[in-house]
Protein backbone atom coordinates (compact mmCIF):
# COMPACT_ATOMS: atom_id res chain seq x y z
CA UNK A 1 0.00 0.00 0.00
CA UNK A 2 1.35 3.69 -0.65
CA UNK A 3 2.20 6.30 2.19
CA UNK A 4 -0.32 7.67 3.96
CA UNK A 5 -0.44 11.64 3.48
CA UNK A 6 -2.79 13.78 5.78
CA UNK A 7 -3.89 16.61 4.25
CA UNK A 8 -4.63 19.78 5.95
CA UNK A 9 -6.46 22.76 3.95
CA UNK A 10 -6.27 26.09 5.12
CA UNK A 11 -9.44 26.87 4.10
CA UNK A 12 -13.09 26.45 4.45
CA UNK A 13 -14.97 27.68 2.11
CA UNK A 14 -16.97 26.10 -0.95
CA UNK A 15 -14.98 27.42 -3.48
CA UNK A 16 -11.66 27.37 -2.17
CA UNK A 17 -9.11 27.16 -4.92
CA UNK A 18 -6.29 25.47 -2.27
CA UNK A 19 -8.63 22.45 -1.95
CA UNK A 20 -9.08 22.60 -5.31
CA UNK A 21 -5.50 22.39 -5.81
CA UNK A 22 -5.50 19.53 -2.74
CA UNK A 23 -7.60 17.08 -4.55
CA UNK A 24 -6.21 17.91 -8.19
CA UNK A 25 -2.96 16.96 -6.63
CA UNK A 26 -4.08 13.68 -4.46
CA UNK A 27 -6.06 12.29 -8.14
CA UNK A 28 -2.25 13.37 -9.94
CA UNK A 29 -0.01 11.86 -6.99
CA UNK A 30 -3.23 8.42 -6.33
CA UNK A 31 -0.40 5.82 -8.40
CA UNK A 32 2.56 6.60 -5.20
CA UNK A 33 0.77 8.40 -2.06
CA UNK A 34 -2.80 7.98 -0.80
CA UNK A 35 -3.92 11.69 0.95
CA UNK A 36 -6.14 11.37 3.42
CA UNK A 37 -8.32 14.61 3.80
CA UNK A 38 -8.47 15.71 7.35
CA UNK A 39 -10.96 18.10 8.66
CA UNK A 40 -9.70 21.14 10.89
CA UNK A 41 -13.02 23.24 10.85
CA UNK A 42 -14.26 21.38 13.93
CA UNK A 43 -11.38 22.53 15.99
CA UNK A 44 -12.22 24.89 19.03
CA UNK A 45 -9.71 28.13 18.87
CA UNK A 46 -6.63 26.80 21.19
CA UNK A 47 -7.49 27.06 24.58
CA UNK A 48 -5.21 25.09 27.36
CA UNK A 49 -8.25 24.57 29.48
CA UNK A 50 -9.67 22.61 27.09
CA UNK A 51 -7.24 19.55 28.08
CA UNK A 52 -8.30 17.38 30.93
CA UNK A 53 -7.01 14.33 32.35
CA UNK A 54 -9.20 12.69 29.89
CA UNK A 55 -7.30 14.46 27.12
CA UNK A 56 -8.29 17.18 24.64
CA UNK A 57 -12.28 17.75 22.92
CA UNK A 58 -12.97 15.16 20.61
CA UNK A 59 -12.45 16.78 17.53
CA UNK A 60 -9.06 17.17 18.70
CA UNK A 61 -8.21 13.94 19.32
CA UNK A 62 -10.00 12.70 16.35
CA UNK A 63 -7.51 14.90 14.52
CA UNK A 64 -4.31 13.91 16.24
CA UNK A 65 -5.28 10.29 15.59
CA UNK A 66 -5.58 10.43 12.01
CA UNK A 67 -2.46 12.79 11.94
CA UNK A 68 -0.99 9.62 13.77
CA UNK A 69 -2.12 7.45 11.16
CA UNK A 70 -0.44 8.98 8.60
CA UNK A 71 3.23 8.88 7.37
CA UNK A 72 3.61 12.32 6.03
CA UNK A 73 1.77 15.53 6.39
CA UNK A 74 0.68 18.29 3.67
CA UNK A 75 -0.22 21.19 4.66
CA UNK A 76 -2.06 23.53 2.11
CA UNK A 77 -2.18 27.08 2.44
CA UNK A 78 -3.85 30.23 1.20
CA UNK A 79 -1.95 33.59 2.22
CA UNK A 80 -4.13 36.03 4.19
CA UNK A 81 -2.30 39.18 4.90
CA UNK A 82 1.28 37.36 3.51
CA UNK A 83 0.91 35.35 6.46
CA UNK A 84 -0.98 31.62 7.14
CA UNK A 85 -4.74 31.57 8.18
CA UNK A 86 -5.77 31.15 11.95
CA UNK A 87 -7.41 27.98 10.85
CA UNK A 88 -4.42 26.51 9.74
CA UNK A 89 -2.13 27.83 12.99
CA UNK A 90 -5.01 26.70 14.96
CA UNK A 91 -4.82 23.01 14.02
CA UNK A 92 -0.95 23.55 14.13
CA UNK A 93 -1.20 24.74 17.86
CA UNK A 94 -3.26 21.79 18.84
CA UNK A 95 -1.33 19.12 17.23
CA UNK A 96 1.57 20.69 19.19
CA UNK A 97 0.36 19.60 22.39
CA UNK A 98 0.18 18.20 24.79
CA UNK A 99 3.99 17.94 25.91
CA UNK A 100 5.82 15.32 24.42
CA UNK A 101 2.57 14.25 22.31
CA UNK A 102 3.49 16.43 20.15
CA UNK A 103 1.79 15.32 16.41
CA UNK A 104 4.46 16.74 14.68
CA UNK A 105 7.86 15.44 15.75
CA UNK A 106 9.45 13.59 13.11
CA UNK A 107 6.99 13.76 10.33
CA UNK A 108 8.00 14.13 7.05
CA UNK A 109 5.98 17.03 5.49
CA UNK A 110 5.37 19.68 2.93
CA UNK A 111 3.78 22.37 2.21
CA UNK A 112 2.35 24.23 -1.30
CA UNK A 113 -0.28 26.82 -1.22
CA UNK A 114 -2.00 28.97 -4.39
CA UNK A 115 -3.85 31.96 -4.48
CA UNK A 116 -4.96 34.21 -6.81
CA UNK A 117 -2.40 36.80 -6.60
CA UNK A 118 1.06 36.44 -8.11
CA UNK A 119 3.13 35.63 -5.56
CA UNK A 120 0.88 32.18 -4.90
CA UNK A 121 1.08 32.18 -1.14
CA UNK A 122 5.47 32.46 -0.78
CA UNK A 123 4.63 34.90 1.39
CA UNK A 124 2.74 32.77 4.00
CA UNK A 125 5.21 29.86 3.08
CA UNK A 126 8.15 31.36 4.87
CA UNK A 127 6.75 31.83 8.01
CA UNK A 128 4.78 28.25 7.51
CA UNK A 129 8.28 26.67 6.84
CA UNK A 130 9.79 28.08 9.55
CA UNK A 131 6.85 27.22 12.26
CA UNK A 132 7.02 23.66 10.51
CA UNK A 133 10.39 23.52 10.97
CA UNK A 134 10.77 24.45 14.64
CA UNK A 135 7.60 21.80 15.23
CA UNK A 136 10.24 19.20 14.73
CA UNK A 137 8.74 18.16 11.27
CA UNK A 138 11.19 16.91 8.51
CA UNK A 139 9.92 19.94 5.66
CA UNK A 140 10.90 19.02 2.18
CA UNK A 141 12.13 22.26 1.05
CA UNK A 142 12.79 21.78 -2.20
CA UNK A 143 11.07 21.82 -4.93
CA UNK A 144 9.01 24.71 -3.80
CA UNK A 145 4.75 25.16 -4.76
CA UNK A 146 4.03 28.29 -5.14
CA UNK A 147 0.44 28.50 -7.24
CA UNK A 148 -1.07 31.92 -8.99
CA UNK A 149 -4.41 30.19 -9.15
CA UNK A 150 -5.85 30.55 -12.71
CA UNK A 151 -9.32 28.58 -12.52
CA UNK A 152 -9.42 28.00 -16.35
CA UNK A 153 -6.06 25.49 -15.33
CA UNK A 154 -8.46 23.14 -13.54
CA UNK A 155 -11.04 21.18 -14.79
CA UNK A 156 -14.39 20.75 -13.19
CA UNK A 157 -14.11 16.84 -12.14
CA UNK A 158 -11.11 18.82 -10.62
CA UNK A 159 -8.50 17.39 -13.29
CA UNK A 160 -5.46 19.60 -14.20
CA UNK A 161 -6.10 20.93 -17.98
CA UNK A 162 -2.61 23.03 -18.01
CA UNK A 163 -0.07 20.42 -18.91
CA UNK A 164 2.95 22.54 -17.76
CA UNK A 165 1.01 22.81 -14.38
CA UNK A 166 -0.15 19.11 -14.42
CA UNK A 167 3.92 18.47 -15.42
CA UNK A 168 5.37 20.67 -12.38
CA UNK A 169 2.73 18.68 -10.09
CA UNK A 170 3.72 15.15 -10.72
CA UNK A 171 7.20 16.23 -10.45
CA UNK A 172 6.29 17.64 -7.12
CA UNK A 173 4.26 14.56 -5.86
CA UNK A 174 7.75 12.54 -7.36
CA UNK A 175 9.75 14.63 -4.87
CA UNK A 176 7.47 14.59 -2.08
CA UNK A 177 6.83 10.68 -2.27
CA UNK A 178 10.90 10.14 -2.60
CA UNK A 179 11.20 12.47 0.69
CA UNK A 180 8.65 10.40 3.19
CA UNK A 181 10.40 7.26 1.16
CA UNK A 182 13.55 7.93 2.47
CA UNK A 183 12.55 8.57 6.12
CA UNK A 184 10.51 5.83 6.19
CA UNK A 185 13.47 3.51 4.95
CA UNK A 186 15.37 4.98 7.66
CA UNK A 187 12.81 3.89 10.61
C1 LIG B 1 -6.58 37.30 1.28
N1 LIG B 1 -5.96 37.07 0.04
C2 LIG B 1 -4.60 37.25 -0.09
N2 LIG B 1 -3.93 36.80 -1.21
C3 LIG B 1 -2.59 36.92 -1.31
O1 LIG B 1 -2.00 36.49 -2.31
N3 LIG B 1 -1.86 37.52 -0.30
C4 LIG B 1 -2.45 37.98 0.84
O2 LIG B 1 -1.78 38.46 1.71
C5 LIG B 1 -3.87 37.86 0.96
N4 LIG B 1 -4.52 38.29 2.09
C6 LIG B 1 -5.84 37.93 2.31
C7 LIG B 1 -6.44 38.16 3.54
C8 LIG B 1 -7.73 37.71 3.79
C9 LIG B 1 -8.35 37.92 5.15
C10 LIG B 1 -8.47 37.07 2.76
C11 LIG B 1 -9.88 36.58 3.01
C12 LIG B 1 -7.90 36.87 1.53
C13 LIG B 1 -6.73 36.51 -1.07
C14 LIG B 1 -6.67 35.00 -1.03
O3 LIG B 1 -5.50 34.56 -1.67
C15 LIG B 1 -7.89 34.43 -1.76
O4 LIG B 1 -9.07 34.80 -1.05
C16 LIG B 1 -7.81 32.91 -1.88
O5 LIG B 1 -8.85 32.49 -2.75
C17 LIG B 1 -7.95 32.23 -0.52
O6 LIG B 1 -7.74 30.84 -0.64
P1 LIG B 1 -8.96 29.82 -0.78
O7 LIG B 1 -9.95 30.10 0.29
O8 LIG B 1 -9.55 30.06 -2.14
O9 LIG B 1 -8.32 28.47 -0.69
Amino acid sequence: SFPRVAVLVGSLRAGSVNRRLARALAALAADRLAFAFVEIGDLPLYNDDLWTDAGGPAPVERFKAQVAAADAVLLVTPEYNRAVPGLLGNALDWGSRPQGKSSWAGKAAACIGASPGAIGTAAAQVHLKAQMVTLGMIVMGHPEFYLSFKPEDFGPDGTVVNDQTAAFMNAYADAFARHVARLSSGK
